[in-house]
């Protein structure tokens, strides 16, 4: 890379840059070169943009992309996700420089517990083992003892002797599920998904009567009484695998709108229903958190090398071993 100019400069305080595009550029062509000529391979979640999506080299849940930033060869991970994940991929492959396309991509499960706060819970139950969802920063991830995700949560749960005590944090939801199919009784961190928690009951049951046939599919991050009716709960790519090979046609889907894109790549005959949320504007489910990476900011990163995900070396080493002990304990879960 050449020095660094003002516009360098602008995108690492920023985190993204939507102008100074130059005029006519085929974004797709570019992105294509600059991957090539950098050994740089594009990581994006199945919230992300229709576009980003269908330019990225793997399409994953938390946990594959974990393992697919893990096992890299790459020069270069570009993460097409929230700040969380990419950090993640750092952890577990420090010697990559890691990109997110827009740094401030955030997440409120993240944004709801802190190491500090974490670390005064866990004060009050000295007994108490902690596993966090890996939707938490670093700091969260120092304190814990297990991360896991959606698809990995109820099969590292029963790892655990039943007597023992656990702090689960930071997503009340996933955590109250998990209780109830693993007979558990852990301790709460009262946070939640935006975007999961703004289902709305009563929209849903109308979307349910409108389509007697559809199948009702949620995401744990969903409120439990969205969970009680649903037929099918599961991470995304459990729920992509549920649509794509389940008998029924029909599907009315309660989690982010982003994996309607590839279900309807694999399973194109079927139908297709977002679950509507209460939201007075629209009846979308969208993470505007996901939604801020763009093609052009993709290319301006890929570009630049910038924004970059940098991390202090002790507090990346305290946050790799829960992540480890996930790799661990998940490794028959796809
Ligand atoms: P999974 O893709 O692991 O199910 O996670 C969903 C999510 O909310 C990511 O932020
Ligand atoms: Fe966070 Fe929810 Fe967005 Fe996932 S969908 S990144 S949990 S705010």
């Amino acid at each position: 890379m050449n020095t660094i100019s003002d516009q360098e400069i602008k995108i690492k305080q920023q985190g993204y840059l939507d102008t100074d595009l130059p005029k006519g550029i085929n974004l797709t062509e570019e992105i294509n070169r600059l991957r090539k000529e950098k050994n740089a391979i594009i990581l994006a979640h199945y919230y992300q943009k229709d576009e980003i999506q269908d330019i990225a080299d793997f399409l994953g849940d938390s946990l594959q992309l974990a393992r697919a930033a893990q096992n890299t060869t790459a020069d270069i991970i570009v993460f097409c996700g929230v700040h969380f994940m990419a950090e993640t991929a750092k952890i577990l492959n420090p010697s990559k420089k890691v990109l997110l396309p827009d740094l401030s991509a955030g997440c409120s499960l993240s944004d709801s517990c802190s190491g500090a706060g974490l670390r005064a819970l866990k004060e009050k139950h000295h007994n108490a083992i902690v596993v966090s969802y890996i939707n938490c920063d670093s700091t969260v991830k120092a304190e814990s003892d297990i991360i896991v995700t959606s698809s990995n949560a109820q099969h590292i749960i029963e790892t655990i002797p039943k007597e023992q005590e656990i702090i689960f944090a930071p997503d009340r939801n996933l955590g109250r599920y998990i209780n109830q199919v693993t007979d558990r009784n852990m301790i709460l961190w009262d946070g939640a998904c935006v975007v999961h928690e703004a289902f709305s009951l009563e929209k849903i049951g109308k979307q349910m009567l409108d389509h007697p046939k559809a199948k009702l599919i949620a995401h744990p991050e969903a409120q439990k009484p969205v969970l009680q009716m649903a037929d099918y709960i599961g991470s995304t790519a459990n729920l992509l695998n549920y649509v794509v090979n389940d008998t029924c046609n029909e599907f009315i889907i309660a989690t982010e709108e982003g994996i309607i894109h590839e279900m309807k790549k694999r399973a194109p005959h079927k139908t297709l229903i977002p679950a509507q949320v209460d939201n007075s504007t629209c009846n979308c489910s969208e993470c505007h958190f996901m939604k801020q990476n763009t093609l052009e900011k993709l290319y301006m990163c890929m570009k630049y090398e910038l924004p970059e995900i940098t991390l202090d070396e002790e507090l990346r080493l305290k946050a790799l071993k829960p992540i480890n002990k996930m790799l661990e304990l998940s490794q028959k879960i796809k």
